[in-house]
């Protein structure tokens, strides 16, 4: 294969805008066709790209010879079947969060793509912040001592407007647990490891979102304890007045370690905050060079809007595990094991009780 040829299927939110320039810094990788079964939105991402090749039916996308990799960034009730269709022919795959509607269903996925041998990629976008990556190079490297704790705080006011498939248990699963949630879950898995158990809890406060019933949870909070004995508080709410939506809003991460404490906010994704032990307060501190892109990446880090930029690079790493035949990081095992604390966090909250955690074998 010398050109990869490049399928996107859901053309809508933030799809074009994070995987078209992620996908020119790639080399020899071309964009070829596209699907939404949307005509309108179609139309307006064929106008935007020049793909000539479009198609509201995504089975017709993924049977193209000259497709051998796909995007799919569609509302999570189809990323299952999208996925098998297209691993079946032979295409690499990746697919956004949440991976799937529950365990059995990313378990299904993962089994897929090795009896198919193709790639696969769970578009966890946290895991390329350059902040995130020295804070797990910090941790790794006993930078902070023992990590005690990690604290995450999501806090946006999406109000009470209509959010579409995203309010309805059919089509999304779950709400702000799978929604924003589940990037938390994947990146306190990568900075400090397996939980043992876990509780949560959720609520929803708003029943009707401007003419469509909600049955799902505007807040969820996961506690955790992990197999090193740290403490995890992970809360994400669409129900902050005044917090605002995006990458602008409340976005934070802190972790104690016996040595220092680190505070990260999204708005700056190349710089974090640490306290030494006896330090007096918290000092600012950039990302050094060398983690401010993906390893191997050609991304300028001085382009772009940094708060969008670094998710180009998740790009790269899927195109170049396809190129290197490796398994992709993160892949759909990573889709599973955060899917495995989802589903224990839903009955955790259901039933008020702790749960040990048994995730899927690698
Ligand atoms: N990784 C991240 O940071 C991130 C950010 C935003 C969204 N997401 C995830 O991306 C997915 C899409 O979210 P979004 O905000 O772009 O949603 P969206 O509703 O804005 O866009 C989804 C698009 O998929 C299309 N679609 C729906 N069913 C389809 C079908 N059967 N065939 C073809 N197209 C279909 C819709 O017409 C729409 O254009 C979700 O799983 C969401 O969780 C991830």
């Amino acid at each position: 294969m010398s050109t990869i040829g490049v399928g996107i299927i859901g053309c809508g939110g933030f799809a074009l805008q994070n995987h078209l320039p992620g996908l020119e810094l790639c080399a020899d990788t071309r964009l070829v066709g596209l699907c939404d079964n949307s005509a309108e939105v179609l139309e307006k991402a064929v106008q935007q790209t020049g793909a000539t090749v479009h198609t509201t039916d995504y089975n017709e996308l993924v049977q193209r010879d000259d497709i051998h990799a796909v995007i799919i960034a569609t509302p999570n009730f189809t990323h299952a079947p999208m996925a098998i269709a297209a691993m079946q022919n032979g295409k690499h795959v990746l697919c956004e969060k949440p991976l799937g509607m529950d365990q059995a269903e990313t378990l299904d996925l993962l089994r897929c793509a090795r009896e198919n041998d193709v790639r696969h990629m769970t578009a966890f976008t946290y895991r390329f912040v350059p902040a995130m990556r020295y804070m797990k190079h910090l941790v790794d490297t006993g930078g902070i001592g023992q990590p005690f704790h990690i604290r995450t705080c999501r806090l946006q006011d999406w109000g009470d407007r209509n959010i579409g498939w995203r309010q309805l248990k059919k089509m999304a699963g779950s709400g702000e647990l799978g929604d924003m949630l589940s990037h938390r879950l994947d990146y306190a898995h990568f900075l400090i490891g397996d939980m043992k158990r876990i509780t949560a809890d959720t609520r929803r406060f708003i029943d009707d979102r401007q003419g469509l019933k909600s049955d799902l949870e505007d807040w969820v909070t996961v506690m955790a304890e992990f197999e090193n004995n740290a403490t995890g508080v992970l809360e994400s709410s669409k129900l902050a007045t005044g917090r605002g939506e995006g990458a602008r809003s409340q976005d934070y991460c802190e972790i104690n370690g016996s040595d220092a404490s680190m505070v990260f906010q999204l708005e700056n994704p190349n710089r974090f905050q640490i306290a030494r032990k006896g330090q007096a307060g918290l000092e600012t501190i950039d990302v050094p060079n060398e983690y401010l892109t993906w390893p191997g990446s050609t991304r300028d880090p001085s382009q772009g809007d940094p708060g969008i930029a670094f998710r180009w690079d998740q790009d790269f790493e899927f195109i170049d595990a396809i190129r290197n035949q490796r398994e992709c990081e993160p892949s759909f095992l990573q889709g599973a094991r955060v899917q495995t604390v989802m589903d224990l966090a839903l009955k955790a909250a259901a039933e008020k009780a702790w749960f040990d955690i048994d995730y899927p074998e690698g």
